[in-house]
């Protein structure tokens, strides 16, 4: 062996990947490219993530001994491990890991505390109250002349969001969380907040806690069926690029860079992947919700656009250092190319009654598509289902139409009998002028 040959092993990084949707497929598929990268273990993985650790991704000390033991450096796909602490305790272990501490996730973590950050820094969101008390709760959806979406202030995977048609609809959403306890404790408080009418735009980036580096512009579809009906899920679809033109992209950058320097100025510094939904109304964007990890779908529409390894910007992130790195080497490049995802969920899907454990079987696709799994295992040597969300079909085209049309191509060669998808994704795309003037 040379030595050229021997000092390329030697500098490679062995990395984990906690949790086991198709986000972090997508993750250990991207980074499993990167030259920088050797082994790319996932904890705990699905039926379609190599080199899987049976931990769980909330038994933080036993992903902690395993990233000590094999030499790993961490990336947090979930919300929960990150909510848990898992930052806190691998930095105070020595281990490299990008997520950020429970005390920055507070922006996912509590919607209550989150929206007064916002408003407290002057930063656009809808109009909003806070209860903890259901019927004062249910006496403000009566007074208001608005509709209102209902949140629970706690985590719910992106179910504990009920958009409310009338002040009927909004007590019953009340009931639902406060009273019923639909998910447990993340009920006990909620955010009523104004409905806005617009489009939805995702904006992911990573940080360092001083400095940020966007991602490509992506959208996602958060209701379970076409046209936007139904209850809200995960996500049901996603593509990019999805422009809103120049100056509502740069106004959508200041805001995400404004809180990340709002997390450090309270003392949080916000490390990691950051997610903030917007909704574009007349061209001004105004924040929905903010995520301390990336989104699922969008990252599996991301990976497929991204052209520069992702690994240097990880390790960056965790070193105080991205401003060196994007000096270094630029900043990330994207394929000129549209990318689309389509879902593929189980019948009664987002509530927790889907038939788990049908096989699935699967027909040769062509290059263009590349299917994501997410609540999946291998039993014997094939696939079954085994979550809500079992794929995320992803596919590239030279334009969202031939990247939409490839994608729902491949959804085709997927088959199990629960299967249920929306068949509406990427189509109608409004234009990016066309966002300026919807209000
Ligand atoms: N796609 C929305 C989310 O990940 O929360």
């Amino acid at each position: 062996m040379s030595d050229t040959v021997e000092l390329r092993i030697f500098m490679l990084k062995d990395v984990l990947v906690v949790g086991g949707r198709a986000r972090e497929h997508a993750l250990q598929w991207k980074l499993s490219g990167d030259t920088e990268v050797g082994r790319v273990y996932c904890a705990p993985g699905n039926g379609g993530t190599q080199h899987n650790v049976p931990i769980s991704e909330t038994d933080i000390e036993g992903l902690a001994r395993f990233a000590k033991e094999n030499n790993l450096f961490t990336v947090v796909g979930p919300e929960l491990p990150i909510a848990m602490g898992i930052a806190n305790h691998f930095w105070a272990e020595g281990l490299g890991i990008c997520a950020p501490t429970r005390e920055a996730a507070r922006l996912e973590t509590s919607k209550a505390w989150c929206k007064e950050f916002l408003a407290g820094r002057g930063i656009p969101t809808p109009q909003f109250k806070v209860f903890d008390d259901p019927e004062m709760a249910k006496e403000h959806v009566r007074s208001v002349d608005y509709k209102v979406v209902v949140k629970a202030d706690g985590l719910c995977e992106g179910k504990g969001v009920i958009v409310c048609d009338s002040a009927a609809e909004a007590e019953e959403a009340i009931e639902r969380l406060m009273v019923r306890r639909e998910f447990g404790d993340a009920g006990a408080k909620v955010v009523i907040e104004k409905r806005l009418y617009g489009e939805e735009r995702s904006f992911m980036a990573i940080s360092d806690g001083t400095r940020i580096e966007a991602f490509a512009s992506s959208r996602d579809y958060k209701k379970l069926q076409d046209n936007d009906e139904g209850p809200n899920t995960g996500g049901m679809g996603a593509y990019s690029p999805a422009p809103a033109g120049p100056e509502t992209e740069r106004q959508m950058y200041d805001i995400a860079w404004k809180i990340v320097t709002g997390m450090r100025d309270e003392g949080f510094p916000f490390v990691g992947f950051i997610y903030v939904g917007f909704m574009i109304v007349g061209g001004k964007p105004q924040v929905l919700e903010i995520n301390s990890r990336l989104g699922d779908p969008e990252t599996e529409t991301l990976v497929r656009r991204m052209d520069s390894p992702l690994f240097p910007y990880i390790e960056a992130a965790a070193h105080s250092s991205l401003d060196e790195t994007v000096r270094r080497r630029g900043a990330i490049r994207w394929k000129n190319w549209s990318a689309v995802t389509v879902v593929l969920a189980s019948k009664g899907y987002p509530d927790r009654d889907y038939a788990r454990g049908e096989a699935v079987t699967f027909r040769p696709m062509d290059g263009m598509a590349y299917i994501f799994h997410a609540g999946t295992k291998k039993v014997g040597g094939g696939i079954v289902t085994d979550g809500g969300r079992n794929f995320a079909v992803t596919a590239l085209g030279r334009d969202l139409e031939y990247a939409a049309y490839n994608a729902y191509e491949a959804v085709e060669s997927i088959r199990y009998p629960s299967k249920i998808l929306r068949r509406d994704i990427a189509r109608n795309v409004t234009p990016a002028e066309a966002l300026q003037s919807k209000a």
